[in-house]
C-alpha cells in the first residue's frame, strides 16, 4: 500500500502548529492520553478512521496512537480537509494519511480503500462510510472487526436502518448521541463555526438580517441562537411539531418554508433530510438571497434544481456562486451546499472537539476491553463515560460543584422518607 496521499508534505510544519494549537485548548483529551500512553489499552488495535481531517482530529489521532494503536486516515468530507493537517500526520505521527482539500469522488474512493488495507479492528467514521464498505464489498473484513464508533447523526440513523433489518455486524458505539457532545459540539460546536463559515465566505452583516434556520436539532438550536446573538431576525421552519413548539417558545418566529423562502436573506439548513431547499422555495426567493448548509450532506439543497433554473452561474467569491434565475435575480450558494462551518470556516473550535473525542477515545476502550461481549447493534456511549467527560472538562475550566451529602444520599433513594 501507498502509505500517504496528501496535497504536499511541505507544509507539514504548517499543520503541525495547527495541531499543537488545538491541543492546547484539549485537556480532557491530553489526560485521557496521559492515562492511555501508561495502560496501553489499543495495545496491537488497528484503527480505519474517515473523519473531518481537522487539528482536534489529530489530537484524537494521537490519543489513540499513545494508548498502542495503528491508524490509518482518509477524510469524511472532501471539503473539510486541511491540507497542512493530513500533510503533518502523515510526516510528523506517522499515520497513513489519504486526504486531499476537494479530492473528487474517484480519489476519496481510493482513499477509503487505502485505509481499509489496515485489516481494521476499529473503525472509526463520521457518516458511516467505512461500515458501509466492510458491510457491503469488504465483508472478508468483517471477521477481524470488534467495534466501530460514529460520530455524526446523519451516520447513526444509517446505522440504525441495518441494525434494524438485522444487518450489523459488530457494535458501533453512536459517539454523536453521548451528552456531552450533543450540548457543546453540536449546538455550540456548530452554532459558533456555522456563523464563521458564512461570515467568512461572505462577510456580510448578520444584525438585522433575516435569517432562516430548517431544523430545530442540537445543530439548528445552535445556529438559530447564534444567529440571534449577532443581531438576526430569526425563523425556524421544522416538521416535528415538538422541535417546532420549542423553537416557538424560544422566542423564533415558527413559518413554513414557502412562507419563509419569501423574504429570507440568509437560510441555514440543518436537518439531516433531503430537498429542504428545492426548486419551490428557489422560485420565491428574494434578489441576493444566500443559501447555506450545515447539515452532514449537500443534499439539504437541491442544487441541481437550482441549477436548471438558472440561466448563468458564476462564482463571485472563493465558495460562492451567483445563480442568475430567468427573471434576473441573483441567488448565492455557499460551499457548493457542504458543510458550511467546514468548508468556509474552520469547523468546531478544539474547545468543544475536546469532549467529543474524548467520548471517542474512551467509548473506543470500552468496545476493546469488552471485545466479544458486545451485541452487534448501535450502542449508547455509557453514562458513566458522560459524566467522566463532563467532570474532566469541568475541572480543566477550575468549575466546581457540588455534591451530594450522605443524608441527601439517603433522602433520595428512600421511598419511605417523608417530607417534613
Ligand atoms: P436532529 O435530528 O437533532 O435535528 C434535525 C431536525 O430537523 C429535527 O428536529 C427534524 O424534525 C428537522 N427536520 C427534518 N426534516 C426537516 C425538513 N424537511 N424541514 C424542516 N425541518 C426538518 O439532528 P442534528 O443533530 O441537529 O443534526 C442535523 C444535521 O447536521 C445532521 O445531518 C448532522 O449529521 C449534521 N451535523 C453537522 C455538524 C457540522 O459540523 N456541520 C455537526 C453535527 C451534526
Amino acid at each position: 500500500m501507498q502509505d500517504r496521499d496528501v496535497k504536499d508534505t511541505a507544509r507539514a510544519g504548517e499543520g503541525l502548529r495547527l495541531v499543537d494549537w488545538a491541543e492546547r485548548s484539549m485537556p480532557v483529551l491530553r489526560q485521557v492520553r496521559d492515562r492511555f500512553k501508561r495502560e496501553q489499552p489499543l495495545a496491537g488495535q488497528r484503527v480505519a478512521a474517515c473523519l473531518h481531517v481537522t487539528p482536534e482530529t489529530a489530537n484524537l489521532l494521537r490519543t489513540l496512537q499513545a494508548g498502542g494503536a495503528s491508524i490509518a486516515l482518509c477524510a469524511s468530507n472532501p471539503l473539510s480537509t486541511q491540507d497542512d493537517v493530513a500533510a503533518a500526520l502523515a510526516v510528523h505521527e506517522g499515520i497513513p494519511t489519504f486526504a486531499i482539500k476537494g479530492e473528487d469522488a474517484h480519489r476519496r474512493a481510493a482513499h477509503l480503500a487505502a485505509v481499509l488495507t489496515v485489516g481494521p479492528t476499529l473503525t472509526l467514521d463520521d457518516g458511516a462510510d467505512l461500515v458501509s464498505i466492510v458491510h457491503g464489498e469488504r465483508r472478508d473484513l468483517l471477521p477481524g472487526v470488534v467495534g466501530g464508533t460514529e460520530e455524526t447523526t446523519t451516520g447513526v440513523i444509517k446505522l440504525r436502518s441495518i441494525a434494524a433489518r438485522g444487518q450489523l455486524r459488530y457494535p458501533i458505539v453512536a459517539v454523536n448521541d453521548a451528552i456531552t457532545k450533543q450540548l457543546f459540539d453540536s449546538r455550540h460546536g456548530t452554532g459558533q463555526s456555522t456563523m464563521d463559515g458564512i461570515v467568512r465566505a461572505t462577510n456580510v452583516l448578520l444584525a438585522g438580517a433575516r435569517v432562516v434556520v430548517a431544523g430545530y436539532g442540537w445543530v439548528g438550536k445552535g445556529i438559530a441562537m447564534r444567529a440571534r446573538g449577532l443581531g438576526a431576525l430569526v425563523t425556524v421552519c421544522e416538521i416535528d411539531p415538538v422541535a417546532a413548539l420549542e423553537a416557538s417558545l424560544d422566542g423564533f418566529r415558527v413559518v413554513p418554508m414557502l412562507e419563509a423562502a419569501k423574504d429570507g436573506q440568509l437560510f441555514v439548513t440543518a436537518t439531516g433530510s433531503k430537498h429542504v431547499i428545492a426548486a419551490e422555495h428557489v422560485a420565491l426567493m428574494r434578489d441576493g438571497a444566500l443559501i447555506a448548509n450545515a447539515g452532514h450532506y449537500n443534499v439539504e439543497i437541491d442544487v441541481a434544481g437550482l441549477e436548471q433554473a438558472a440561466r448563468a452561474k458564476r462564482a463571485v467569491r472563493d465558495l460562492v456562486e451567483e445563480f442568475e434565475m430567468a427573471d434576473g435575480r441573483r441567488l448565492h450558494l455557499l460551499a457548493s451546499g457542504r458543510l458550511v462551518n467546514l468548508a468556509a470556516g474552520e469547523g468546531h473550535p478544539a474547545s468543544v472537539m475536546d469532549m467529543t473525542f474524548a467520548n471517542q477515545a474512551l467509548s473506543i476502550e470500552y468496545l476493546v476491553r469488552r471485545a466479544g461481549t458486545l451485541d452487534p447493534t448501535v450502542l449508547a456511549v455509557p453514562r458513566e463515560i458522560d459524566r467522566q467527560v463532563a467532570a474532566l472538562k469541568l475541572e480543566s475550566l477550575g468549575v466546581r460543584i457540588d455534591a451530594l451529602t450522605e443524608a441527601q444520599r439517603r433522602y433520595l433513594a428512600s421511598w419511605s422518607e417523608a417530607p417534613e
